[in-house]
């Protein structure tokens, strides 16, 4: 017999076989284990090679189905800070998998211990914390989960500059994911749900209120948001901010919580920061649907802009979201991807992207309306659905 025949006659017969140790772990280690362990805000099992092993079914079904690790922006539409942390590529997905189809082998454990995932992107030397006035004891509603809003202990007498910001959650077992508004000194959330001077409130509603600018997202593997040297998000006298933490209950674990942003500042900026609202407002669902699309183009009528990132934002329908500058010269993709109301994400690009004066941003949302039996329309309660790409925007 020819060699090469028995050479693959060999291969067919035993190809090397996927195993825990040999190849799911270090998957895991990098893009599941910052969410599922002992602290975080997920079940650790996930990262004990007995118990994956003894579940390796519910882990392929949760990993086939694209729900984990959560979805975010697909790095190659364009790149952003963390990406290596968000993203699972199809084919790793695949061969978690296929190691389930393959009889989940555990297999030699390695001669030394995975290296850490590299670490987020973190500010070397804050220059100051907003921090939650008090601890919080959670107290959830029958769903297990709660929306609370914070007004941060920070002096704004004076205007200044966000250059740079870090959510550090106090109790990352209970802390799901968070939202940094701010919060004009006219607007009358005070009255909203909280008895005066109380400086937290159940908001799960108001948030999208016109004097609410929203200016961060935060999910677990977001490390810090560093904006280009020299540009800085306003922070105007006398306004409030507000952090709305989505609380989890997590049985057995710590309720009580007290959650920082790390910030560095700037009393001025060559390049304000705008939060331009790109997405679309005159979108119709129909009832009974279960893949609604709808898209929207945007001129720009104004001055030329750099995209530092974006935020893509819908509510519960929300299945996939895209947004690219469309220019004579062609098309940029911003971001892409499945969408996950629990785990939305600010993407930074590594890149600015420009758009200019006569550009378009043509942006696109996905949504399933199976489940109602009504039409569904632009809304700022969750029950009613949005198309948002909340856009960070520098002069040029
Ligand atoms: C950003 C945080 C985060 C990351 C990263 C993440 N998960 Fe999860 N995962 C969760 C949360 C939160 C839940 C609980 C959600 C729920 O029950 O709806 C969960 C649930 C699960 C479950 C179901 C657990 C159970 O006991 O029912 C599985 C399986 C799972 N994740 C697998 C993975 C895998 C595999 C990865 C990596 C490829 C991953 N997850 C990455 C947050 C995360």
């Amino acid at each position: 017999m020819p060699f090469a025949l028995v050479a693959a006659l060999a291969g067919c017969a035993s190809p090397t076989p996927i195993t825990w140790h040999g190849d799911v772990a270090p998957l895991v280690n990098t893009h599941c284990a910052r969410c599922h362990s002992a602290d975080g805000v997920a079940p650790a099992w996930i990262t004990d090679p007995t118990q994956a092993v003894a579940r390796a079914d519910t882990l392929r079904a949760w990993v086939d189905s694209g729900a984990m690790s959560p979805p975010a922006s697909d790095p190659a539409c364009r790149d952003y800070v963390d990406a290596e942390h968000r993203w699972l590529d199809p084919a790793d997905r695949q061969r978690i998998v296929d190691w389930v189809d393959q009889g989940a082998l555990l297999g030699d454990p390695p001669a030394e211990p995975l290296a850490p995932p590299p670490p987020l992107a973190t500010l070397a030397s804050p220059d100051a914390w907003l921090s939650m006035p008090d601890p919080y004891t959670l107290e959830t509603d029958d769903d297990d989960n709660k929306y609370m809003c914070f007004v941060l202990d920070v002096d704004t007498s004076e205007p200044f500059y966000i250059t740079g910001l870090e959510l550090t959650p106090g109790n990352p077992a209970i802390v799901h994911h968070a939202v940094l508004f701010q919060v004009e000194e006219s607007d009358p959330a005070e009255d909203y749900d909280n008895p005066a001077g109380q400086q937290a409130f159940d908001c799960r509603a108001q948030t999208g209120a016109a004097l609410w600018t929203l200016m961060h997202g935060w999910a677990p593997g977001t490390g810090a948001t560093i904006f280009p040297e020299g540009t800085g998000l306003p922070v105007h006298a006398d306004a409030r901010l507000v952090l709305q933490v989505h609380y989890y209950e997590v049985p057995g674990a710590d309720r009580t919580d007290r959650s920082r942003y790390a910030v560095t500042t700037a009393s001025e900026v060559d390049r304000p920061i705008a939060v331009y609202i790109g997405g679309a407002f005159d979108f119709r669902i129909p009832p009974f649907v279960a893949e609604h699309t709808h898209h929207n183009r945007t001129r720009n009528v104004r001055d030329d802009v750099d995209i530092l990132g974006v935020l893509p934002h819908m509510h519960r329908r929300g299945r996939a979201y895209a947004a690219e500058v469309e220019r004579d010269s062609g098309e940029t993709c911003l971001v892409e991807g499945q969408f996950d109301f629990d785990n939305q994400y600010t993407y930074l690009f590594k890149e600015p992207v420009p758009w200019n004066q006569g550009d378009t941003l043509h942006t696109t949302c996905v949504w399933d309306n199976s489940a109602t039996d009504r039409e569904v329309t632009y809304g700022e309660a969750t029950d009613e659905e949005m198309c948002v790409f909340f856009s960070y925007v520098a002069p040029r």
